[in-house]
C-alpha cells in the first residue's frame, strides 16, 4: 500500500493539537485534505500545517476518491452524519468522543462502520499514556491480584465564560460527562470489563452567560460537574468524579487526574501530569513511584521519541499511529467506534440515573 492519505474535518483546537502532529510523525500517514466552515481557519492551517487541498463541505471531502481515511474533529452533534457519510463512501473513519450525542446515534455508527468493513476508531485519548499501558499491564497479567475497585479523579481550573457550542445540549450532549469523563469510563472498562450498572450525579455551578471577551450570550444547559458510582460484570466496583471549574487546579491547564486500580493483591494509578511514572504499591507496602518500563513508553512500532517534547502532550500523538497502522495491517484499531458507543451507553445511563434518581442497568448489545 502506498500512503494512507487522510482528510481531517474540524480544523480547530485538538486537530492541531495531536492529531496533526501524529500524521507528521508517522511517514505511513499523509494529511492531503482538510474541511472546515471557517475559512480564515482553513487558510491559516494551510500556513502552519503545509499545503493541501481545503473545502467548506464535508460530503466533498467524504467522496473525495483521493482519500482513504478521515478524522472528524468537529463539534459532537455533527460526528454523526460526518461519519456515516464517510462510511458510505468507503473511507476509514477516526472520530472524536464522543462518537455521537447518545448511544444510539454511536451504535449505528459503529455498525455502519462494521458492516461496510472500513476500519474504525475512536480517540480515547488516555489509553495511550505510558502509565495507563502499564497500569494494564499489571491489570492484565495477574499483578494486582482479583480486581476489586476503580477509581478516577479528574479536576481542571478552565475559566467560568461561555464554553461555545460545548455549553449547548443540541450542540454537545451534556458537558464535563461526555468531554471528560466518557474517557474515564472508556478506560475503566478497558482495564476492569464492562460496567454493568451505574448510579449517577451531574451539577451546573456557573451560568456562562458571557463569552470570553465580555459579550452576553445564551446560559450554559450542561454539567460543569459529573460523577458516577459502578458496578463492573466481574464484581469490581468504581467511582469517578470530574469537573472543569475547580480552583487551584490549573497546573497549565493539564489539572490534576488520578486513576487507580484496587486488587486483592496490589494497587496502581495512573496520573496524567506523570505519564512516564507509576504508581505501585503490593500488600502491606505503601504506594511508591516508579518509572514506566521503557517498551510501555510507546505503542508497538511508533516512530515517537518517548523523550522528546511535553510528556502530558506527546504520547496522544500514537493515536494516528494506531489508526494508520489497523488501516496497514488490515486489523480492527483500538479503540474501535464498539468501545466508544459503549462508552457513551454508559454517560447516558448517568443522565438517565440521575434524572430518575436511580441504579441504571447496562444493554451491552450493540445490534
Ligand atoms: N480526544 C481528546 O482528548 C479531545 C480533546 C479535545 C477535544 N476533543 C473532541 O474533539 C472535537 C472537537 O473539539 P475541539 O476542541 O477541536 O473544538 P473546536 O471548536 O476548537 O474545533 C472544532 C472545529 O470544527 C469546525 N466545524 C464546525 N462545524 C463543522 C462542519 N460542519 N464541517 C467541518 N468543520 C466544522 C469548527 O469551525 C472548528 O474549527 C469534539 O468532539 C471534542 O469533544 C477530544
Amino acid at each position: 500500500m502506498t500512503n494512507v492519505r487522510i482528510g481531517i474535518i474540524g480544523a480547530g483546537a485538538v486537530s492541531d493539537y495531536h492529531h496533526v502532529p501524529g500524521i507528521n510523525i508517522d511517514p505511513r500517514a499523509e494529511l492531503v485534505s482538510i474541511c472546515d466552515p471557517n475559512e480564515e481557519l482553513l487558510a491559516q492551517r494551510q500556513t502552519e500545517w503545509g499545503p493541501t487541498k481545503t473545502t467548506t463541505d464535508y460530503e466533498e471531502l467524504a467522496s473525495d476518491p483521493d482519500i482513504d481515511a478521515v478524522i472528524i474533529a468537529t463539534p459532537n452533534y455533527t460526528h454523526h452524519p460526518m461519519a456515516l457519510a464517510c462510511i458510505a463512501a468507503g473511507k476509514h473513519v477516526m472520530c472524536e468522543k464522543p462518537l455521537g450525542l447518545n448511544r444510539d446515534e454511536s451504535a449505528e455508527m459503529y455498525r455502519a462502520a462494521r458492516d461496510k468493513g472500513v476500519r474504525h476508531m475512536t480517540a480515547f485519548t488516555y489509553r495511550f499514556a505510558p502509565a495507563m499501558r502499564y497500569v494494564r499491564h499489571l491489570v492484565k497479567s495477574g499483578a494486582l491480584g482479583e480486581l476489586r475497585h476503580f477509581r478516577s479523579q479528574r479536576f481542571l481550573d478552565w475559566p467560568e465564560t461561555s464554553w461555545g457550542w460545548r455549553q449547548y445540549k443540541n450542540l454537545a450532549g451534556a458537558g464535563d460527562l461526555f468531554d471528560m469523563t466518557i474517557h474515564r469510563i472508556d478506560f475503566a472498562q478497558d482495564l476492569m470489563g464492562p460496567i454493568s450498572s451505574v448510579c449517577g450525579a451531574v451539577a451546573r455551578y456557573a451560568p456562562r452567560d458571557k463569552t470570553p471577551d465580555g459579550d452576553a450570550c445564551e446560559p450554559s444547559e450542561v454539567d460543569d460537574w459529573s460523577s458516577l458510582i459502578g458496578q463492573f460484570g466481574n464484581g469490581a466496583v468504581g467511582v469517578w468524579e470530574g469537573s472543569t471549574l475547580m480552583k487551584g487546579y490549573h497546573n497549565d491547564g493539564f489539572g490534576y487526574e488520578w486513576a487507580e486500580v484496587n486488587g486483592s493483591e496490589g494497587s496502581a494509578a495512573y496520573q496524567l501530569t506523570d505519564p512516564n511514572n507509576v504508581m505501585v504499591g503490593l500488600a502491606g507496602e505503601p504506594m511508591q513511584k516508579q518509572p514506566v518500563p521503557e517498551e510501555f513508553l510507546v505503542i508497538e512500532g511508533s516512530p515517537r521519541d518517548p523523550h522528546a517534547g511535553v510528556p502530558s502532550t506527546v504520547f496522544r500523538y500514537d493515536l494516528v499511529y494506531e489508526f494508520v497502522s489497523a488501516i496497514v495491517e488490515e486489523r480492527d484499531a483500538v479503540p474501535g467506534f464498539d468501545h466508544g458507543a459503549s462508552a457513551q451507553a454508559v454517560a447516558d445511563a448517568v443522565l438517565e440515573s440521575f434524572d430518575k434518581r436511580t441504579w441504571v442497568d447496562l444493554e451491552t448489545d450493540l445490534g
